[in-house]
């Protein structure tokens, strides 16, 4: 039931010793997430970043409008639904394939980890395949990806400048890969993101090369992860309702609500943690001074008993479940309709074909991260 986050819900703006700001309440977020004064550029915060945090060519997350809009709308006329009958709307049998061939791979084992053996190698695959990716150089996509996401987690065990220091390299040589690519597909375009960006004048005029590089980065980054955590949560939540479990065999078509109450119930990302104050903002009576850096609490607003009833409890019936899984306004994320589909057919399709899959440990191991939550590895076994 995050005890912390009802804690925090009791002062919904509250300023921290070293001057930022913590907000937890629904409706503090959402009031600051539609707030123009409320900055995603982090050169706006008037103190300096955390090391590595700051050092890439910026993507629209990090920006703010107008050129934050303008980029935006260009990756989106591409993109898809709901937004523009894009190529997400395609890929639709690429991920029952993909599903359907990670699944058959189980076939003889006693016990498989949902992470490394399914929610891992799947999103990656389906990104790479929209932007035109040689399947050959997924492997090589997924060690990047790891080791930019290690890069910002918290553990102990590991040496932090060494994992900084493998993400920056990892970032340049993403980079360097995706510049190459872009590249040939200016010579020989196919149909795919980097080639529909690389080669439209559409009404904001022509994509500029770095711009394509730094939103295929971000598609990779933002896209990757998160999905993981989504499906590994959703399995993890299910065999813990197993009463759902069995209404979701019975009903296929509850998966759609289920994946919504998920978003809200154990949402892959917790807190957006580096937004800045433009200018002074009043929110909750309280004046958040220009230049300060505020984290949000998504996941607590998405628990905040003035908003939902009985927020503790995972409702696939709930209704108008308007949660911040996504976040809200101008950022709200590019990719939810892709992420709502992959995690659709991979929880759908796992339920339909393990046999009686149980627990091998609860709770399982996870992930050190502050801003990311999810299991690292999800052990199930199923009938022999
Ligand atoms: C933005 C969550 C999947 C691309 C965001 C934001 C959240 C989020 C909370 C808002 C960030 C902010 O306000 O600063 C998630 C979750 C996902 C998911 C929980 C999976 C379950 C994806 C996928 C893609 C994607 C599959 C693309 C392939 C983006 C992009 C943005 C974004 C490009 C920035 C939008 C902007 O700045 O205008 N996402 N995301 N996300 N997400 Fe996602």
């Amino acid at each position: 039931p995050y005890p912390l986050y009802a804690e925090l819900r009791r002062t919904p703006v509250a300023r921290q010793e070293d001057g930022s700001y913590v907000v937890s309440t629904y409706r503090e977020l959402t009031d600051l997430l539609h707030d123009p004064h409320l900055s995603s550029d982090v050169r706006n915060l008037s103190r300096p970043m955390p090391q590595g945090q700051g050092d890439a060519t910026p993507a629209f997350i990090n920006m703010d409008p107008p050129e934050h809009d303008r980029l935006r709308r260009m990756a989106m006329r591409h993109f898809g639904p709901p937004h523009t009958p894009g190529l997400v709307t395609g890929v639709e049998p690429a991920l029952t394939s993909a599903v359907g061939s990670l699944i058959d791979d189980f076939a003889g084992k006693e016990q498989i980890d949902i992470v490394d053996d399914f929610a891992y190698p799947f999103p990656v695959s389906v990104i790479c395949h929209l932007l035109g990716v040689p399947r050959e150089d997924e492997p090589r996509f997924r060690v990047w990806v790891n080791d930019l996401i290690n890069s910002i987690d918290y553990d102990p065990k590991t040496d932090p400048k060494e994992k900084l220091e493998k993400g920056v390299q990892a970032r340049k040589d993403l980079r360097q890969y995706l510049g190459g690519l872009l590249e040939q597909r200016h010579d020989r375009p196919g149909d795919d993101l980097l080639s529909r960006m690389a080669n439209d004048d559409g009404p904001d005029g022509r994509m500029a090369d770095d711009d394509i590089v730094s939103t295929a980065n971000l598609l990779l980054i933002a896209g990757h992860e998160t999905t993981v955590n989504l499906i590994t949560n959703g399995m993890l939540t299910l065999l813990r309702h197993p009463d759902v479990l069995q209404r979701l065999r019975d009903e296929p078509g509850l998966v759609v609500p289920l994946v919504e109450e998920l978003l809200r119930y154990e949402p892959p990302v917790h807190i957006i943690p580096w937004r800045a104050a433009y200018s002074d903002i009043t929110v909750a009576d309280t004046v958040i001074p220009k230049g300060s850096q505020i984290m949000l609490m998504l996941a607590s607003g998405s628990r905040d008993q003035n908003r939902f009833h009985d927020p503790d409890r995972f409702d696939p019936d709930r209704r108008d479940n308007q949660h911040l899984g996504f976040g809200s306004g101008i950022h709200l994320c590019f990719g939810g309709p892709l992420a709502r589909r992959e995690a659709q057919i991979a929880l759908g399709e796992l339920v339909r074909r393990l046999d009686r899959p149980r627990l091998v440990a609860d709770p399982p191991p996870y992930r050190r991260s502050p801003v990311l939550r999810g299991p690292i590895h999800l052990h199930v076994e199923q009938a022999a």
